[in-house]
């Protein structure tokens, strides 16, 4: 049954109907839809534009199509229009005549931004569960390897020694943030869009103040045009999930390299790894790339709304019916892609053997050992100058700083004393940085005091 049939002459083309229908996608929102409309007759009786008895049977029948759905006993026409249309329709079917007022002081194009807004501050939950999910695994491991030392890197090249516990800590401040946007996001749009009708308000006397309380908003959106064309929100909610989904980009790409042959930091767990069809040696990081592959897609979603967007005239046009597919896209691939690199990380074995002898070579000693001249008034310059020497003649030995002997060092700068060889110790390298932010476990062990405190919160 088509809403809008009464203007209409014409006998309806397939095609076109399966063009305009948005049932395949947005029948996702039902729970959303018919908790709107309780609402919203709620609101209708209590203003005397519906009976208490008319407002009774249209919540008991919108209640039992919701039970319905739910436990597999009604099935959601596949060739409704709409999510919408199809409530109506059912709901007629079920109690006659009354349920013909469902419809009063309301248009589809406020139930549409309603439904969407009630679906998409849902998934914000499970969106930042998620990320608080991986956040306490995140925190388990930094807890366990706050000694566990391993080169850092700049320009990919080894440059002074930190511990896994700090570079954890690094994605653990991203995603964070992560969580922060989400919260502004839903806290930004929290606003009530029911009652604008399509796009100026209705005449009916409606409490949209009224309808916004039951339905857990901050207060109705006040420009009835606004907030009916309104898609801000989902943008935002674009944008923070191209973030996430480049944060796990990033992590996976790391994650990859190090469970590369060549630096085997760490072991990716069997049930996260495939094997290869033709070498049997193999054992591929495919959920790291596919988490660093499907960033792709949300970024899309981000570019393809952006753009639908730019054109819009005041107020709804139906181009924003193709803000569903790419954003309900781009929500199940970034909690898809949160629960597994969660799953990932948790399981994985770290090879602190490993991570310690690649920071052991490499020279990421060399600021502390001119770190050492400065301490003994040496200048910084000239200290950078005097160690550049001496990592030149390890190079051409073969050897680390480590390894030379202190006639060596002395013959390059008479400054230097026994105490060096615990001065450029990897453990005095990463000890001694104890300033705020840095890897010394001291100062780490404060910072995951914090990371507890703002988890609970
Ligand atoms: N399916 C539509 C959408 O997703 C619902 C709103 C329809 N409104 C209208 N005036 N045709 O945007």
């Amino acid at each position: 049954m088509k809403l809008w049939g009464g203007r209409f002459t014409k006998e309806e083309n397939e095609l076109v109907n399966q063009f305009n229908a948005s049932i395949t996608f947005d029948r996702r929102f039902y729970r959303q839809d018919i908790q709107g409309s309780i609402a919203h007759v709620t609101m209708l009786a209590k203003q005397g534009i519906l009976t208490g008895q008319e407002m009774e049977q249209i919540k008991n029948g919108l209640e039992g199509i919701l039970a319905d759905v739910e436990n597999g006993r009604l099935e959601i026409d596949p060739s409704a229009e709409d999510i919408h249309s199809f409530v109506e329709a059912e709901l007629i079917q079920r109690i006659g005549d009354v349920g013909k007022k469902l419809h009063t002081g309301r248009s589809r194009n406020d139930q549409v931004a309603l439904d969407m807004k009630l679906y998409i501050r849902d998934e914000i939950g499970e969106l930042d569960s998620l990320v608080k999910a991986l956040l306490e695994a995140l925190l388990k491991i930094m807890e366990e390897n706050l000694e566990t030392y391993m080169p850092g890197f700049t320009h990919l090249q080894k440059a002074q020694p930190v511990t896994l516990a700090h570079h954890i800590g690094a994605y653990f401040e991203m995603f964070l943030r992560d969580r922060s946007r989400l919260k502004d996001i839903r806290k930004r749009m929290n606003t009530c869009p029911l009652g604008a009708g399509a796009l100026a308000g209705t005449t009916y006397p409606l409490d949209r103040e009224y309808t916004a309380s039951l339905l857990g908003f901050d207060c109705a959106a006040r420009n009835s045009m606004d907030c009916v064309s309104d898609r801000d929100y989902l943008i935002e909610l674009c944008s923070a999930m191209a973030t996430v989904m480049m944060h796990l980009s990033r992590f996976s790409e790391e994650i990859i390299l190090w469970n590369s042959n060549e630096y085997q930091f760490v072991e990716l767990d069997d049930a996260y790894s495939t094997g290869s069809s033709i070498m049997p040696q193999k054992k591929n990081p495919d959920i790291a790339e596919l988490v660093r592959g499907k960033t792709g897609r949300v970024y899309g979603a981000l570019t393809s709304i952006l753009t639908t967007m730019k054109g819009l005239p005041l107020a709804y046009n139906k181009d924003m019916q193709e803000d569903k597919e790419m954003v309900f896209d781009a929500i199940d691939t970034t909690k898809g892609c949160l629960a597994l690199f969660t799953g990932m990380v948790s399981t994985m074995k770290f090879n602190k053997e490993a991570m310690r002898k690649s920071a052991m070579n490499g020279f990421t000693n060399a600021t502390d050992a001119a770190d050492y001249l400065v301490n003994h008034g040496v200048p910084f310059r000239d200290a950078h100058g005097i160690v550049g020497r001496l990592v030149l003649y390890c190079l051409d030995k073969g050897i680390s700083l480590e390894d030379m002997t202190l006639e060596e060092y002395r013959a390059i700068s008479p400054v230097f004393e026994e105490d060096i060889y615990d001065a450029i110790s990897l453990e005095t390298c990463v000890k001694k940085r104890t300033t705020l932010g840095a890897p010394g476990p001291s100062v780490m062990r404060e910072t995951v005091k914090v990371y507890h405190s703002l988890l609970e919160a």
